[in-house]
């Protein structure tokens, strides 16, 4: 077993939310501006088991090491998924009725989701799992940051708590993801070439594919634009300049520039 999997088994949990009090809510409740923004991250978390059937169908599922991460890490973004929904349930709304309605919205867009990932799979063989490595890499990354940026907006202690308990376990699903794609991308240029043109291609950010694009737009501007947002993205870009092969795409800040333009 590789030790970057063996760390993260040994130290994956369900996200430990027993001593906050919720009810701190309902007498200071969150604006407006930052339960939207909690409704999606809510949102995209439920949506991981999802993405993971996607996942399944493709070269991944041939290595025992990533699909015992894969069964770790949904575990966790599922609880983080629970715990926004406690922030939710405390201002009076329910988030299994969200996930339900989510996933009866997507219509053909769920249904293409198995087709898009076999044939991509079919394409890159086995270079697909440095592609699907380096994406989960580029998408904690920006998980992670939109976190830190929705605790600093908002300026609420007890969400604040929450958000980084959140964030140190995505800080986890980073290693595994960057130290993968690292390894991956070294070891095979064909794979350099692929992840490089797939990222330039197909990449958006996280839930951009599945959520209204009102919402995905409103939650770029309200996280990442004015200077600390960008001083956000372009830490993001910086860390995917150092992957093999992969410098100079700045992804994410072009990216969020054309989200909220
Ligand atoms: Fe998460
Ligand atoms: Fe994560």
């Amino acid at each position: 077993m590789p030790t970057d999997l063996a760390a993260y088994q040994d130290r994956a949990a369900r996200l430990d939310t027993a001593d906050l009090d919720f009810t701190e809510f309902e007498r200071r409740p969150l604006n407006d501006d930052a339960l939207r923004c909690l409704r999606y991250m809510h949102d995209v978390e439920n949506h991981t088991v999802c993405y993971l059937r996607d996942l399944l169908l493709t070269a991944a599922h041939k290595d025992p090491a990533i699909t015992s991460f894969l069964t770790f890490w949904n575990f966790e973004e599922f609880w983080h998924g629970e715990a926004i929904a406690s922030v939710l349930a405390a201002h009076g709304e329910n988030g299994a009725e969200r996930v339900s309605a989510m996933r009866h919205r997507l219509g053909w867009k769920d249904r293409m989701g198995p087709l898009a990932h076999l044939t991509g799979s079919a394409l890159a063989g086995e270079s697909f799992i440095a592609i699907h490595m380096t994406w989960g890499a580029i998408n904690e990354w920006s998980t992670q940051a939109g976190y830190a940026r929705l605790a600093a907006r908002a300026q609420h202690p007890l969400l604040s708590e929450l958000l980084h308990r959140i964030m140190r376990q995505e800080g986890r699903h980073i290693e595994f993801y960057a130290s993968e794609a690292r390894e991956r991308l070294e070891a095979d240029p064909r794979a350099r070439r692929l992840t490089r043109f797939a990222l330039k291609r197909f990449w958006k950010p996280v839930g951009a594919t599945v959520m209204p694009s009102p919402e995905v737009r409103f939650l770029i501007r309200y996280l990442f634009e004015g200077a600390d947002g960008q001083a956000m993205t372009r830490r993001i870009d910086r860390r995917i300049d150092r992957l093999p092969g992969l410098r100079g795409l700045a992804l994410v800040d072009s990216a969020v520039k054309s989200t909220a333009a």
